[in-house]
């Protein structure tokens, strides 16, 4: 899978979604602040990690991603999405880099001190032309899936 997290953070994520990725996989770690990609830099240094070689990290903002489109056939974000100054524009960005048929999955935590609630999220998703697909978690923690579809 070619996987692409949005707003990796120091990558509490992103060793785990690099070893599910498979043979082939890759995992493009996207964040704002270079401070938390040298955060991340420094954690796949550690040698627990050395053998993680599918990580690439990309200083960017969402709003502009710096891929083509139909990229992706997994984005992920974890405690970003709220966040964002222009939500519906920055998953418009998502979907356009995202292939047809791809999954977006949004997570979300209630110590997060912008937790949003399971239909916010999902409202979000679909004002940005997503389709729901699968909601998992409680109210302390929840994914929300959904999937791409693109018009011709
Ligand atoms: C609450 S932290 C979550 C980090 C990580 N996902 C985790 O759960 O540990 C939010 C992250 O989103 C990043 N972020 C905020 N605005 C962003 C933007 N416009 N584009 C990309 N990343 C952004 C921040 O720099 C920060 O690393």
């Amino acid at each position: 899978m070619r996987i692409l997290e949005v707003g990796c953070g120091s990558g509490a994520f992103t060793t785990f979604a690099a070893k599910a990725s498979g043979i082939k996989g890759e995992v493009y770690a996207l964040d704002i602040q270079p401070k938390m990609l040298m955060q991340l830099k420094k954690k796949l240094s550690r040698p627990e990690n050395r053998d993680i070689k599918n990580i690439k990290l990309v200083e960017g903002d969402v709003h502009k991603l710096p891929f083509d489109d139909n990229s992706f056939d997994l984005v992920y974000t974890v405690t970003v999405l709220q966040e964002l100054p222009d939500k519906n524009r920055a998953l418009k960005e998502m979907k356009r880099v995202m292939k047809p048929g791809g999954i977006l999955a949004v997570t979300e935590f209630l110590l997060d001190p912008d937790y949003p609630l399971k239909s916010t999220t999902i409202k979000l998703g679909e004002e940005a032309g997503f389709i729901l697909d699968k909601v998992a978690g409680n109210l302390w923690n929840y994914t929300v899936r959904f999937k791409a579809q693109k018009s011709m």
